[in-house]
């Protein structure tokens, strides 16, 4: 095996200033997310969540970001999932985005609550046929015996579609995470990286700091 301490890659992006940075971290992330889109990076949208259960004890995954609003950042999942679980014993949770062509990360912290039925409902419908069986089909996060019984039920699940639409199962649907922190950060020669954390404040702005890389 190779020595991985001598795996390293410089950065050599363009420097992030206090003065580029709007006041709202959602609509910050909404602008880099938008370059990251036009740039044509691979999957722009997937981020890991983080979140603990009622002893702290973490778990991360990677979901899709599929809603960006005043209020947050939303994702759809199984509703009797680990994270689910998690998520109801410990409401909170963190997002990290890493997007290695552009060097930049972006991270959010803060409480976590289900989307109405009504999204969850609109979203799912927007679902391309294939993704709404097997999200019906999926008992997410629980031991299944083989994968011939996972394609069975999934086969089960195409046949109902064929006499009635699907509708969204009570056990699916989105979760929007609503910050109360947020960091931006871009890779610099030398490891001299930018940071720059936002914090809500009691009066409901946000305070923005450069913190040390
Ligand atoms: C690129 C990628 C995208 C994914 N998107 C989702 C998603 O949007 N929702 C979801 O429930 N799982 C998604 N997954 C699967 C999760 O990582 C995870 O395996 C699953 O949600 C079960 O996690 P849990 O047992 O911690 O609840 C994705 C995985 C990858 C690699």
């Amino acid at each position: 095996m190779s020595n991985l301490g001598d795996i390293r890659r410089d950065f050599d992006q363009q420097g992030l200033r206090r003065s580029q940075l709007l006041s709202n971290p959602l609509k910050q992330f909404e602008s880099w997310l938008d370059e990251a889109i036009k740039a044509d990076i691979t999957d722009p949208t997937a981020m890991t969540l983080a979140t603990a259960d009622q002893n702290g004890r973490p778990t991360a995954r990677i979901v899709l970001l599929k809603g960006l609003d005043e209020q947050g950042l939303c994702f759809y999942t199984h509703y009797h999932s680990n994270k689910a679980r998690q998520i109801a014993a410990n409401p909170q949770g963190a997002l990290v985005f890493f997007w290695p062509a552009m060097d930049r990360q972006i991270r959010f912290e803060g409480a976590i609550q289900k989307v109405s039925r009504q999204q969850s409902q609109a979203y799912f419908q927007s679902r391309p046929l294939g993704s709404q069986i097997s999200a019906t089909a999926s008992d997410q996060s629980q031991p299944v015996g083989s994968r011939e019984l996972l394609e069975q039920r999934a086969e089960e699940i195409a046949r109902q579609a064929e006499k009635a639409a699907l509708q969204l199962p009570d056990f699916w649907g989105g979760y929007r995470l609503i910050p109360d922190r947020a960091e931006f950060w871009v890779g610099r020669p030398s490891r001299l990286h930018d940071r720059f954390e936002y914090s809500l404040q009691a009066d409901g702005n946000w305070q923005i700091q450069r913190l040390c890389p």
